[in-house]
């Protein structure tokens, strides 16, 4: 919850956004489902879709069981112009493969986003793999290991 309190408000003072004003917020990697019960828990009433393995959706589907506003997939989510999206990923965009990035990526075409990134993750470069995203960087300088982590807040 602490580690969620700190994304949360470091979005808000990088941006001026608050979360809760998205009417969609798409999550890949969304671990034990702690930053979508942070969100929900400060007032988000919109859609949130977690992309996910569905043994690790089995953690989350328990931990979430009081918010109907969440769903599950294994597939890219496709962008919706309609709906004023939040692309979150906190350390799991950046553990997935080239190719299954670049999938969820162009299906989403995110314009606001969340991202925490470790500079290394095994034989990729983060650093070099991120470098095409704008918006504010900031250091989590209390993660120094994997070549230490950033955040990508836009
Ligand atoms: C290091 S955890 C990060 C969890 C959480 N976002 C956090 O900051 O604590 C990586 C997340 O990515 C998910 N993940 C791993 N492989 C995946 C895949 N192929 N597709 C989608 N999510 C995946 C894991 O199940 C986990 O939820």
């Amino acid at each position: 919850m602490i580690k969620s309190n700190h994304h949360y408000y470091r979005y808000l003072k990088l941006t001026g956004k608050d979360l809760k004003d998205f009417d969609r917020i798409v999550e890949v990697g969304g671990g034990c489902g702690d930053m979508c019960k942070f969100i929900n828990l400060m007032g988000f009433k919109g859609e949130y879709i977690i992309v996910d393995l569905p043994q690790v959706q089995e953690i989350q589907k328990r931990n979430l069981r009081d918010f109907p506003n969440v769903k599950w997939t294994t597939k890219p989510v496709k962008e919706n112009t309609n709906k004023k999206t939040l692309f979150i990923s906190t350390w799991a965009l950046s553990e997935l493969t080239l190719a299954w990035r670049e999938e969820l990526v162009d299906a989403l075409k995110p314009d606001n986003y969340l991202i925490t990134y470790q500079r290394k993750f095994e034989n990729i470069d983060n650093e070099k793999w991120f470098s095409g995203w704008n918006g504010h960087r900031e250091e989590l300088p209390w993660i120094p290991w994997d070549g230490g982590s950033s955040y990508i807040i836009k």
